[in-house]
């Protein structure tokens, strides 16, 4: 019997989650589809009751519903506890489980340019959702983190929260320079995402540093031009977005995600 997917957010229609995993499918034969469904805020135990009821077999979750949605899951996997966020659900003998696929799509984007993580610097600018589930999952890798943020009290309570986690972190205010030392730069705010110019430059950082966007809708914003003009290496939103597919995937089918047809499709595809 087919079986059902789906990303609820709001908005949605810009989703290339779809994309992705019906590629996965075509590829590997499974009789299943993936929707994409617009859900309003106050919409969202309705629509979870809906998707279980209609016997969807996992969904993925979007802004604005991560946190939201805890509340009406059964059970959360360690790293959503975490995280304090679910980007994929998975429904398991009637249950539904949490999971977390972000940070850790996040590792693997980078893994083939980072030798070793552990002990080793990374700064994030921002402290937002995204900002929470990467800075979880460089903790987990034992890097140290420092968190620079346009509203330091947010930066704070990140860097508490990595500390009670048995992490190590600093946090200020999202301000020029404080990368030089990094040996990894992650930009989470939603700066550039209209493609508005960063309000510093990356003067002073070491071509050594890799340098993250995690914008997805442009190859290169002027943050990660500014990165490579100075011999970083840089990789924007675009891998974060398929590995994160990929292991929402594994978590679904239990078994390993066919990860170029993926890929292909986000080429193909971009927006
Ligand atoms: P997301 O889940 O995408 O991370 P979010 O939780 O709304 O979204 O967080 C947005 C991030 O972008 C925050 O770190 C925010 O900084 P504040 O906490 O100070 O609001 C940051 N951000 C948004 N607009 C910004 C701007 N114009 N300059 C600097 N930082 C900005």
């Amino acid at each position: 019997m087919e079986k059902h997917f789906a990303v609820i957010g709001d908005p949605i229609g810009h989703s290339l989650s779809p994309l992705m995993h019906e590629a996965g499918f075509r590829a590997t034969g499974l009789d299943a589809r993936y929707y994409r469904f617009r859900v309003e805020p106050e919409k969202l135990a309705e629509a979870v009751s809906g998707l279980k009821a209609l016997g969807f077999r996992g969904w993925n979750v979007t802004v604005p519903h991560k946190e939201n949605i805890i509340p009406f899951l059964d059970e959360l996997t360690d790293e959503a506890g975490k995280i304090g966020a679910v980007n994929t659900v998975k429904v398991e003998n009637g249950r539904l489980i949490g999971h977390n696929t972000d940070g850790t799509g996040f590792i693997r984007s980078i893994e083939k340019d980072i030798a070793e993580f552990s002990g080793k610097q990374a700064v994030i600018l921002g402290a937002g959702g995204a900002a929470k589930s990467i800075t979880v999952a460089l903790m987990r890798k034992g890097m140290q983190l420092t968190i620079l943020n346009r509203s330091p009290e947010r930066a704070e309570e990140l860097a508490k929260a990595i500390e009670a986690m048995g992490g190590e972190a600093s946090a200020g205010e999202l301000k020029p320079g404080a990368w030089l030392m990094a040996d990894l730069l992650v930009q989470t705010t939603s700066l550039g995402l209209k493609g508005e110019n960063y309000p510093f430059s990356l003067e002073g950082i070491s071509p050594q540093t890799v340098v993250v966007d995690i914008v997805f809708r442009e190859q290169v914003t002027p943050f990660l031009a500014d990165a490579a003009a100075r011999g970083c290496q840089v990789h924007n939103g675009m891998g974060m977005l398929l590995h994160q597919g990929a292991l929402a995937w594994e978590f679904w089918w239990g078994e390993e995600a066919p990860l170029e047809v993926m890929a292909e499709a986000l080429r193909v595809n971009p927006r």
